[in-house]
């Protein structure tokens, strides 16, 4: 929401109810600016216009008190809260339409601490006024942003000069005396009355998951209201959603969502829901309310907190098994995990499971959703670029063009035995096999019967957080039978397989 305004040097805007001057490019301007936008202003300055009559091409919203006033085809609006309301509405309603209050003076004082830019025409000269604009020489609130070059028309000079709204958001746990004054506001979907916002705010609290209310406030006045809500118990999913009659700058919603972010430290994904998706609340409550993460819409934002230690995650399709799940670090390009979500299983991993619900992976319950695109990797915002690269190397892998992915891996959680059994592991050749009791005779002193150990070596192959980097599907009984895999032995088989016929092309010496 913008104001646009024509003042002399000394804040005067208008003189016995009309300008207090025609410059003809201004107007020109004005005309730009405005047209198949939102205008805003007084009864009394429509009769400054041509004919008196509402500007064409605009959609007019006209303030006055008189309740039998009518200017077709402009809005009349009779209060501002009733204004903010309708204000509120059309902003999601015409979405790329601007708002520009356009005065006069009763106007312009109104609705000055709603806007988040003032466009001015600064006229050098001083009038006879009685109307005047807001002074902001000095103001905290108000700093110019831009100032255009002096023009001159009939001997007049005039330039354009921007100012932009600086807000000092805080955000605080919404406290009881916070409440009357949110029910000013006017909030769409929202009761305006304490008593009714109260009960409200009750309702939320106690729904599953909870509500999480924050108040907005700029310099210390309540200005609107925050939610966040876990829509999946357990997740780390966060949904996070503000409503304010005032108009945010870009920076003003990021420091809404960093302070949000600093008092929840536990919050580490956040969905972001852009103000417009808070006009239809049924929407709103279907969007908090999902387990599926096909139905959230593309203006939702998600945010990670960089500084959380969490761990990124990947899906890749994986023949008809299911899916390759892949874990890396957040920041750091390593992958620390590696397991197989077969079609018929149920994600118990609940970071996993909000993963893939987020990903539209993951059916209501929790199992694979399986999307017919072979060699797609479905990864989310964190470390996105670091996944899509290790899940090439994986597919590149799986489809016999390499005898390793070549993978920066880390070993989160294991015992020194377990790293020798892994080690071991790595050293069997692309295309061979290895018994338990082979790995066993390799990793305990001859002094010791490595036969006893054979079933401590399938422990660790079990505990395999790297299968496929880890090639522990290499590791058989020993008759050959092929034994145990995490992912099922019908994937050690398939490993095998795979393997055998592409051995002798991969082995081949480089010189051959
Ligand atoms: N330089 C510029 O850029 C510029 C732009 C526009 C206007 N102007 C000048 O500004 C002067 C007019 O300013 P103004 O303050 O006298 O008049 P105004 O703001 O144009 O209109 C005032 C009228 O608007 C209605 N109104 C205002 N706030 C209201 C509210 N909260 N609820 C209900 N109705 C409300 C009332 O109408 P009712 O009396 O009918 O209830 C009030 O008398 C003129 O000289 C005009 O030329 C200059």
């Amino acid at each position: 929401m913008k104001i646009v305004v024509a003042c002399d040097r000394n804040w005067g805007i208008g003189f016995e109810g009309d300008l207090l001057v025609h410059i003809r490019g201004d107007l020109k301007r004005f005309q730009a600016i405005t047209t198949n936008n939102i205008v805003v202003y007084g009864r009394k300055s429509l009769a400054t216009f041509p004919a008196a009559q509402p500007l064409k091409n605009r959609l007019n919203l006209i303030l006055t008190t008189d309740k039998d006033f009518s200017a077709p085809p402009a809005l009349i609006v009779h209060n501002l809260p009733e204004l903010l309301a309708l204000l509120q509405e059309l902003k999601l309603q015409f979405a790329e339409k601007t708002i520009y209050i356009i005065g006069g003076a009763s106007v312009y004082e109104q609705l000055l601490p709603y806007c988040d830019e003032i466009l001015l025409t600064e006229i050098d000269t001083e009038f006879t006024a009685d109307s005047y604009f807001p002074d902001l020489t000095g103001s905290e609130n108000w700093h110019r942003s831009n100032i255009g070059p002096w023009q001159e028309e009939k001997g007049l000079r005039y330039r354009y000069i921007n100012y932009e709204h600086i807000r000092k958001l805080t955000i605080r746990r919404l406290v009881l005396s916070d409440v009357s004054q949110l029910a000013k506001l006017g909030l769409i979907g929202l009761p305006t009355t304490a008593k009714q916002l109260r009960s409200l705010f009750r309702i939320w609290n106690q729904a599953d998951g909870g509500s999480l209310l924050y108040s907005i406030l700029d310099r210390g006045d309540v200005i609107g209201l925050v939610r966040a809500v876990q829509p999946v118990l357990n997740s780390d999913l966060v949904c996070l959603s503000w409503q304010t009659p005032h108009s945010l700058t870009q920076s003003d919603c990021e420091s809404i969502i960093d302070q949000v972010l600093n008092i929840n430290p536990e919050f580490y994904r956040l969905e972001v829901i852009s103000e417009q998706e808070l006009v239809n609340s049924e929407k709103v409550s279907a969007i908090l309310g999902t387990r599926c993460g096909q139905h959230f819409p593309a203006h939702c934002k998600t945010l990670f907190r960089p500084d959380r230690t969490g761990l990124a995650t990947a899906f890749i399709p994986f023949r008809s098994f299911g899916y390759l799940v892949l874990k890396a670090l957040a920041t750091e390009d390593k992958v620390v995990g590696i397991s197989f979500w077969r079609t018929d299983e149920i994600l118990t991993d609940s970071d996993l499971l909000s993963a893939a619900e987020h990903l539209g992976l993951a059916d209501n319950n929790g199992r694979p959703i399986i999307l017919n695109a072979d060699q797609t990797i479905y990864a989310g915002e964190l470390n996105r670029d670091y996944l899509i690269q290790a899940g090439n190397d994986l597919l590149n892998y799986l489809s016999g063009n390499v005898a390793s992915p070549s993978i920066q891996y880390e070993l989160l959680h294991s015992t020194k035995f377990q790293r020798r059994v892994w080690q071991e592991i790595m050293a069997i050749p692309y295309g061979s096999t290895a018994t338990y009791e082979q790995i066993a005779a390799r990793v305990v002193p001859a002094t010791e019967n490595h036969q006893n150990y054979a079933r401590a070596v399938g422990n660790a192959c079990a505990a395999n957080p790297l299968p496929l980097i880890i090639p522990c599907h290499r590791v058989i009984g020993k008759d050959s039978n092929l034994v145990g895999f995490s992912g099922g032995v019908d994937i050690k088989d398939y490993l095998l397989n795979l393997e055998m016929e592409n051995a002798q092309k991969l082995l081949r010496p480089i010189n051959e």
